[in-house]
């Protein structure tokens, strides 16, 4: 049996002999050298063929029998593990990256125009590093033990300060749940609410990710179409008066940036009182509005406990820390917290401290005034570069968000425009897959925060080439 795997034993080498031994056998048996339903010699045998005591062997036999590897029989000897010879299925890759669609590379820069993601150049490098080192610190010495599935409270303190002020929401931490952005926000309440096999109303245009989203959690997605004062309610309630599920982007409609007006709110609010339906408020921008100061969240109107109010720290840090939050009704959250406990616990301590201070030291209001203040002289110099590149003006709309909407004539084939920019460096994003139904818009949607002032002119020229002048 030694020549089945050719044991040769180091002597002078640091690493143990029943190490040695171990590995040995492992690596014979996990190469096919030594098959299924083989007998080994019994370990005080190996012990005086390989020269070494017997204790020796028995630790690394045993570390055979625990790893199931080996069976010891008994009289009947030891023998390889039947299934532990059959040499492991090779390892394919999988068949593209996820949402191909959606994401198109993981780990480079981001694109002059990409949208969704923050100012690679405006992101406060040295400061987060220095606070995410000293949080990683505090993490390493603290207790070995599960933390709040909620999240830590130190964050969920600091988060409910924050939407008190910055978006009139009045909340306790304990109604804060720390989630993985505002999908895993989205996960949580879909699941948490029991909403499969209901309806759910979406914005005409919407997210096509949130799209996404409800369909796998099960719901049946309702467009509700939006004008200018936001998502048309009594549209909605002709389309599907019973859906469970209202999904609004109150404070800028993603994509098209107006917030939802007033007289709106009260109706959506009446609607879900009416109905016993629930709104999840995505405030992707929270307080990251260009003009003025952003109006308050629709949670902070909800005096009946219908609203659930989602946000993110990904345009406000970076989405590479795959944090947001979900704030609840008061008589919901023992239940998100039960839900969040067992499918979808708050991420690692560390960079939710990291956070936590971030905030509670002033520095995230202050770089979010510098944000909105780089964004917004990025957004003019993009417009005033657009109509020095000859396009017309009424075919450009700066009304929210952090986009800028360039409007192509209907049947365009933007997505095809979108694809070809890519080739350039360019990440416009095509407006016609965000409608769910026809008839759609077409266009493309101009992130400001990315934009490179030295190249501005001859991507804007380069836009235009694309779109066919
Ligand atoms: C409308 C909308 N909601 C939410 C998000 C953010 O999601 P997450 O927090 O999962 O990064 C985005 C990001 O692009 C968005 O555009």
């Amino acid at each position: 049996m030694t020549d089945a795997f050719q044991m040769s034993l180091d002597r002078q080498a640091a690493l143990p002999l029943a190490v040695q031994i171990h590995a040995g056998i492992r690596d014979a048996i996990r190469e096919g050298r030594l098959a299924g339903g083989a007998r080994l010699p019994s370990w005080r045998d190996l012990a005086a063929q390989l020269g070494v005591a017997r204790g020796t062997v028995r630790v690394a036999y045993e570390r055979l029998i625990d790893e199931q590897l080996i069976v010891s029989a008994g009289p009947a000897g030891t023998r390889v593990a039947e299934r532990a010879a059959q040499p492991a299925p090779p390892i394919r890759p999988t068949r593209s990256a996820p949402l191909a669609a959606f994401f198109h590379d993981f780990d480079g820069a981001p694109f002059v125009f990409q949208m969704g993601v923050p100012a690679q150049d405006g992101f406060p490098y040295t400061l987060w590093s220095r606070l995410l080192a000293r949080s990683a610190r505090t993490a390493a010495a603290a207790p070995v033990v599960y933390p709040d599935p909620r999240g830590h409270p130190d964050l969920r303190r600091e988060i409910a300060a924050s939407l008190a002020l910055a978006r009139g929401i009045r909340c306790a931490p304990d109604q804060v749940l720390v989630t993985a952005g505002f999908s895993g926000a989205l996960g949580l309440a879909a699941r948490a609410l029991g909403l499969s096999g209901a309806a759910a109303w979406q914005e005409e245009p919407g997210f096509p990710l949130t799209r996404l989203a409800l369909e796998h959690a099960g719901l049946r997605v309702v467009p509700v179409p939006v004008d200018g004062a936001g998502i048309d309610v009594a549209a909605g309630i002709r389309r599907a008066p019973g859906a469970a599920l209202a999904l609004v982007t109150a404070g800028q409609q993603a994509p098209l940036g107006m917030p939802l007006a007033h007289g709106r709110r009260l109706d959506l609010l009446a609607w879900a009182r009416h109905n016993e339906a629930w709104i999840l408020e995505d405030d992707y921008l929270s307080e990251l509005q260009l003009k003025g100061r952003a109006a308050p969240a629709l949670a902070a109107l909800d005096g009946d406990g219908r609203v659930l109010h989602a946000g993110t720290f990904s345009k406000t840090i970076s989405p590479a820390l795959r944090l947001g939050f979900l704030v609840v009704p008061p008589g919901l959250a023992q239940r998100f917290a039960d839900i969040a406990a067992c499918l979808a616990p708050a991420s690692a301590i560390a960079t939710q401290l990291a956070v936590a201070g971030f905030m509670a030291e002033g520095h995230y209001l202050r770089h979010l005034r510098r944000m909105k203040r780089l964004y917004a002289a990025r957004r003019d110099m993009l417009v005033a570069a657009l109509l020095k590149a000859g396009i017309e003006p009424g075919r450009i709309h700066a009304t929210g968000g952090l986009a800028v909407r360039l409007d192509l004539p209907d049947g365009t084939d933007d997505l095809g425009i979108a694809t070809r920019a890519l080739g350039f460096g360019l990440a416009p994003v095509a407006l016609s897959p965000w409608y769910a139904e026809a008839p759609k818009r077409h266009g493309l949607l101009l992130g400001v925060t990315n934009i490179n002032e030295k190249r501005l002119a001859a991507d804007c020229q380069r836009l235009l080439d694309l779109t066919g002048g």
